[in-house]
């Protein structure tokens, strides 16, 4: 059946066609118009601090290799040889001078650049080695150590396609004088679900807290969450939910990371120091953002960051019913040891592969790419109404704003991917 991406998505994307998660036509569009076009989440500086360090990153399905280099300089390359095109980097992270192609043993120096063919010592002809780098990612920049990567070389500067989310980022980041570490290297598993779910889930639905994780989330944390909760849309694809906290509210419960396993996180020595935090954060980040605890946080058009528990997370598609999930710990950068590992206790037991809450989220998502799937069901198209036209400009929190259970962070987003798409069949 032909279509069109218009046809997909209605014009204030409140019924959206189950072809946008199911449809492999819609997932070759979504590698150039979304995947080509965007900024995308490669990795985190504090991964590589070092000349010659280096981790696997991906762009979709474009696997590419984000290094420091000799002069100090972040680089992203395909990991694929100029050659016969097989990597050259299979380590999933490291330190290296040279990258060395198994095939025939070309090697690359950690920017990309070609430095040796060992076969050219027999020829009289030599290869202009200069222009047999492997391929670059044109654009490459950072924010607040977090890198990230484009194939559009005429996209808008980073800071400018965060925008707002720059101001609810930081009164995460700026809470901690040293900024943010990323802890190793990241979880990798695989869902049978589309890219797009998790994104979605993580882009503003803290709805399904008290039905799907009923063993987690009370009834009276989600009556909390629904009191205080602020949902909010900076530009579409682009969100933040979060609770703010009452001016009088005690510091155990306005400090973040005071929620990982049942209120108890860490010993005597990891609550001084959360509540240390929380003390300096009025200062640092100013009164309001003090007061905001965070829920999850989305990035168009697939980076995700769960606050609560510090997850920072990329849906990587492959395919449209396949998506591989990469998950990293995220602690404060000048925290001590007993508390960045009680951190990361407490990402790892509720997120990650092994994460209770994952574990039920990933189980949702996989479902609902059957749902997705059912033949007969292109003219019954998925509900996305709830609270149509409630949102508001806030008098101080930047974008549009309403409850939890308004659903215009996933209309926003679908609103933008369907315009995405429509340039790319159209050929603009
Ligand atoms: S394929 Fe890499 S050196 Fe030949
Ligand atoms: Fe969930």
């Amino acid at each position: 059946m032909q279509f069109s991406v218009r046809d997909l998505v209605n014009e204030d994307a409140t019924r959206i066609s189950r072809r946008c998660w199911s449809d492999p036509r819609v997932y070759e569009l979504e590698k150039r118009g979304i995947f080509g076009r965007s900024w995308l989440f490669l990795g985190h500086e504090s991964q590589i601090p070092r000349a010659g360090d280096f981790v696997q990153a991906y762009m979709c399905e474009t696997p590419v290799i984000l290094a420091r280099g000799e002069d100090g300089a972040i680089h992203a390359s395909v990991n694929s040889c100029t050659h016969r095109g097989l990597p050259v980097c299979r380590a999933d992270h490291g330190n290296t001078k040279r990258f060395v192609c198994p095939y025939h043993s070309w090697s690359y120096r950690v920017d990309g650049s070609l430095a040796t063919i060992p076969q050219e010592n027999t020829l009289r002809n030599k290869p202009d080695k200069s222009a047999l780098g492997l391929q670059r990612v044109p654009r490459v920049e950072s924010w607040r150590g977090m890198i990230f990567g484009s194939f559009d070389p005429d996209i808008v500067a980073l800071e400018d396609y965060l925008g707002d989310m720059r101001f609810y980022l930081d009164a995460f980041f700026q809470r901690f004088p040293e900024g943010v570490e990323f802890l190793g290297a990241p979880h990798r598993w695989v869902i049978d679900a589309n890219w797009k779910l998790p994104v979605e889930n993580q882009l503003g639905d803290v709805n399904h807290g008290p039905f799907l994780h009923a063993a987690l989330i009370s009834r009276e944390i989600q009556e909390r969450i629904e009191e205080l909760g602020h949902s909010v849309v900076t530009a579409p694809g682009h969100g933040a939910t979060f609770r703010l906290m009452p001016e009088d509210t005690p510091w155990q419960e306005v400090a973040w990371g005071m929620e990982g396993l049942g209120g108890q996180l860490g010993g005597q020595e990891v609550q001084d120091w959360l509540r240390e935090v929380q003390a300096r954060a009025a200062q640092r980040v100013g009164p309001l953002r003090a007061r905001m605890k965070g829920l999850t946080y989305g990035i168009y058009p697939n980076l995700s960051f769960l606050w609560s528990n510090t997850a920072f997370k990329v849906s990587h598609p492959r395919g449209p019913g396949r998506v591989e999930y990469w998950s990293w710990a995220v602690v404060p950068a000048g925290a001590p040891d007993t508390v960045k590992r009680a951190l990361r206790t407490n990402y790892s037991s509720f997120f990650g592969p092994g994460g209770i809450i994952e574990q039920e989220d990933s189980e949702a998502w996989s479902q609902q790419y059957r749902g997705a799937s059912i033949d007969f069901t292109d003219d019954h198209a998925l509900y996305y109404g709830l609270g149509l036209g409630e949102e508001a400009p806030h008098p101080e929190l930047p974008g549009l704003v309403s409850v939890t259970a308004n659903e215009f962070y996933a209309r926003n987003f679908f609103a933008r991917w369907r315009d995405e798409l429509q340039a790319v069949e159209e050929g603009a």
